[in-house]
């Protein structure tokens, strides 16, 4: 379709990001024959590497990171004819004249991706405009962190502000281009029957767990200055509690559904001094075990300040002021060096009004809705029914209505989230991107909570890698009559 049709510029080409992410998913596009055939790509790296150095290098990484089957080389030779590879130094005003010279006088939307620190977004915009590359059909994509905290996003969407407007600008959390992340939207406003359940009324409480098997990757330099709560939480997990906690949005556009999300933010309940010791757990990791082999503490890994008190971890208790969510507590974890890398929501339903089965089964009697974002992504309602036998009598049982993509649409490979969001650029569609004021009500509640922790200036509680983070954060929800939900 002719809507497709655009040219790709793409800074920081030798980044991690982009050799990790983005030109496998721009490969994998191509492979699905979705892009335009008159796309172009423009790989942009300060380095000075030939472009022949570049593909090879590029090729590499793809060996390394896709499936060998995915590899075919018509494919590959198809992608590879569309990259074009300039050494730029991205402060260079003047070199950006090649971008014009590689655009000759094509008319496609031109789409720039920059995939280089935020620091240098503004720099980028201001030579894109001062070389006369910038029209109204531009989308520009950036990359969180946008900020380490209010004042600082506002400095950087201030100044992607003055070369672009709001509608050309998308803001990658790429959670949202995750298959179940998606899935959400449609599991709660295709289903009317989760539409009428999904409110304090029904829900005794929400998990969300974003666990993560890694350290923190060689990344000491900017990890440590962020902390799990801004590298993690700030986006991905607000994010992920907006879509579960938002009203239904009108229709499915960008403008509908960001509407909604805001609101939800704008009703976080602030989490106080006061709150801290009950709402609030922060870990550090210690040397441990993974998959039984030894890792590093913290402070032990390369780079280390051994003086550190960053976060690897946390757990935090979160309330939402209004009419649907009043009393409903929102549970979040997320941590590095845990046993596996899991992400999954549970939203926990209220028991029944009055119960009538074996006093002794009372426990068991609530319905639980899984939501698996990976590994294995899926959805599954625990219900309970009756156990099978005749000695059982009304002995209930619980177990899983499920869905398991894989298994039930076999609609092969799941795609990866940058292929799915570069996708919608392509499209020019921004219901998955953030929107300036989300980021901003994101980190005014950030904001807060990391003050509170200033002004009580405790230092995080230790646990060690390979285990659910410290234990201080299973007393924050028992403290409740709850726990973190296991699978059997
Ligand atoms: C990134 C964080 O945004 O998300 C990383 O900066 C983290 O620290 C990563 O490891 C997790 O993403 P995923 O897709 O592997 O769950």
């Amino acid at each position: 379709a002719a809507s497709t049709q655009c040219d790709l510029a793409l800074f920081g080409a030798l980044g991690d990001l982009a050799q990790r992410k983005l030109f496998p998913a721009l490969f994998q596009l191509e492979r699905a024959k979705l892009l335009h055939p008159q796309t172009r790509i423009l790989a942009l790296a300060r380095q000075e590497v030939d472009e022949e150095a570049f593909k090879a290098q590029t090729l590499e990484r793809f060996k390394a990171l896709l499936p060998k089957n995915d590899l075919d080389d018509a494919a590959l030779k198809r992608f590879f004819g569309k990259v074009r590879f300039q050494q730029l130094d991205f402060g260079d005003a003047e070199g950006y004249r090649r971008i014009n010279e590689w655009r000759g006088d094509s008319e496609d939307p031109l789409i720039v991706y920059m995939a280089t620190p935020p620091a240098i977004y503004g720099m980028i915009g201001e030579n894109l405009k001062g070389a006369d590359c910038i029209q109204p059909s531009t989308r520009v994509v950036v990359e969180k962190p946008i900020g380490h905290n209010l004042e600082s996003s506002f400095e950087i969407n201030d100044r992607l502000a003055e070369f672009f407007d709001e509608s050309q600008l998308y803001r990658i959390d790429h959670y949202l281009g995750k298959e179940t992340v998606q899935n959400l939207i449609a599991l709660r406003f295709a289903n009317n029957l989760f539409a009428t359940q999904w409110n304090q009324r029904y829900i005794s409480h929400v998990e969300i767990t974003v666990a993560e098997k890694v350290g923190i990757e060689g990344r000491w330099g900017y990890f440590d200055k962020a902390g799990q709560l801004r590298d993690m939480v700030q986006n991905h997990l607000l994010q992920l509690l907006c879509l579960i906690a938002m009203d239904p949005p009108s229709d499915l556009s960008a403008g509908s559904i960001r509407d909604e999300k805001v609101k939800v933010l704008k009703a976080l309940k602030p989490i106080t001094p006061d709150l801290m010791e009950t709402h609030m757990v922060r870990g550090q990791y210690t040397a441990g075990n993974i998959d039984g082999k030894p890792v590093p503490g913290y402070l032990d890994e390369e780079g280390a300040n051994e003086g550190s008190s960053t976060e690897s971890f946390v757990a935090i208790k979160a309330e939402i002021c209004n009419w649907r969510w009043a009393g409903v507590p929102f549970y979040m974890r997320t941590g590095k060096r845990m046993p596996q890398k899991l992400s999954e929501i549970i939203i926990h339903f209220k028991p029944a009004p009055h119960y009538i089965f074996d006093p002794d089964q009372k426990h068991l009697a609530n319905n639980k809705l899984i939501i698996r974002l990976q590994p294995d992504e899926g959805i599954s309602l625990q219900v309970l029914t009756k156990d099978q036998g005749l000695d059982k009598g009304m002995r209930l049982r619980q177990g899983p209505l499920q869905l398991s993509f894989s298994e039930a649409f076999n609609t092969g490979r799941v795609p990866d989230a940058y292929e799915r969001l570069l996708w919608e650029v392509i499209k020019g569609n921004q219901y998955l991107f953030v929107r300036r004021d989300e980021v901003e009500y994101a980190w005014r509640w950030i904001d807060q909570v990391i003050e509170g922790w200033a002004e009580l200036g405790l230092p995080p509680k230790k646990y060690p890698a390979g285990s659910w983070g410290p234990v201080a954060s299973i007393a924050m929800i028992t403290r409740d009559g709850r726990s973190w939900y296991e699978d059997a």
